[in-house]
């Protein structure tokens, strides 16, 4: 089976076996079939932070489970249940139609609702963890519901339990969330705040900040129907106060956040960046030349060759700051 086109790096994988599920208990018989025939399991949604490294050996599950739904409301509060298939931003999308807020920030983000809570997505000032109630998923081995809370999905930066200690072992259903009814927008986020300068803040609305975020992701970020590619290839590295201290005395122009523990989040667009890489194309790949955290596919080759870009990447910063770069989407197989 072709995921090219399953996957917005277009890398021409093939997988054993493909099945599209609608429905948990679809979801249950591919997990059947998976176990009887001792097939791995991808579950796919928009495939916007997958790397097919090479071809796929098992089974992939496309999770097309569909539906919004709220759940619970009081005077301030909206409880609203998104199943797993339907798309990120057109859920967004729906939302600030209802009046339900409290997502415009992640406005455009690639991908599917139950893929969110995996890496924690998080754009422009806001994370998925903080508008987040609960979610259901389906545990592999038993193929039977799980609610997990906020607190048992271990949430942090790009990161959750479902990445790390149950890595492999759950399938998200559906995932709930808890809006406001009235708007209580963050523009603390600096390319937000420059764009919105205009705007007095008390007239600025949840729509304008939605709209505001989509033109800058639109500026930057390359779009995958255009020029294949997962969004940030790597995670911004957090470092000791002190080594960013260091770092800064020789690259005063360095880009650092400081975090609520005393560490410093880095760019690492800035690092990858002055270290020589932006724009750079080699072979089929290519890092991408308005931010230099995305690396492309114009040649639609399969993973490897994007992750020995990213290699060379990680040693040129390793030698130059002394930073680790993590890779932040999903490798299969
Ligand atoms: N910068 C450079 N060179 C570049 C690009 C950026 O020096 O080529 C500098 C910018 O000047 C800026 C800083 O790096 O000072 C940060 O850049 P930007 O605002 O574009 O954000 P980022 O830290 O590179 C992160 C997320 C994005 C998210 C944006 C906005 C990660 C790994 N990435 O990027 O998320 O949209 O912030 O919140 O945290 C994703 O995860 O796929 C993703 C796109």
């Amino acid at each position: 089976f072709d995921l090219a086109r399953f996957n917005t790096l277009a890398s021409p994988a093939r997988a054993r076996a493909y099945m599209s599920v609608a429905s948990r208990e679809e979801l249950v018989e591919a997990l059947q079939f998976a176990r009887e025939h001792s097939l791995p399991i991808l579950p796919l949604g928009g495939g916007s932070n997958i790397v097919l490294r090479e071809d796929f050996p098992g089974l992939v599950v496309h999770i097309k489970m569909r539906g919004i739904e709220l759940v619970h409301e009081t005077q301030e509060h909206l409880w609203v249940r998104a199943q797993a298939g339907e798309n990120w931003h057109e859920f967004v999308l729906y939302c600030l139609a209802m009046g339900w807020y409290g997502l415009e920030n992640l406005s455009l983000i690639p991908g599917s609702v139950g893929a969110a809570p995996i890496q924690n997505i998080g754009a422009y000032g806001v994370e998925l963890d903080s508008v987040f109630a609960e979610l259901t998923a389906l545990e592999v081995a038993s193929r039977l519901a799980v609610t997990f809370d906020g607190d048992g999905c271990g949430f942090g930066y790009r990161d959750s339990v479902f990445k790390q200690r149950l890595k492999d072992q759950y399938i998200i259903c559906d995932v709930t969330f808890k809006l406001n009814k009235t708007a209580h927008l963050r523009i603390d986020y600096p390319a937000l705040a420059e764009r919105l300068a205009a705007i007095p803040r008390d007239a600025l609305t949840a729509e304008q900040v939605s709209a505001a975020v989509c033109a800058i992701r639109r500026e930057k970020l390359p779009d995958p129907e255009t020029i294949p590619n997962a969004g940030s290839f790597f995670k911004n590295p957090v470092v000791p106060a002190n080594h960013f201290e260091a770092l800064r005395s020789r690259y005063p122009d360095i880009v650092g956040y400081p975090q609520a523990d005393g560490k410093v989040k880095l760019a690492a667009a800035w690092l990858i960046d002055r270290a020589g890489w932006k724009g750079v194309s080699e072979g089929n790949v290519a890092v991408h030349s308005q931010q230099a955290l995305v690396l492309t596919n114009p040649g639609r080759a399969y993973g490897e060759e994007l992750l020995f870009l990213a290699e060379r990447i990680r040693a040129s910063v390793r030698q130059t700051y002394d930073v680790e770069l993590e890779i932040e989407p999903r490798i299969y197989p």
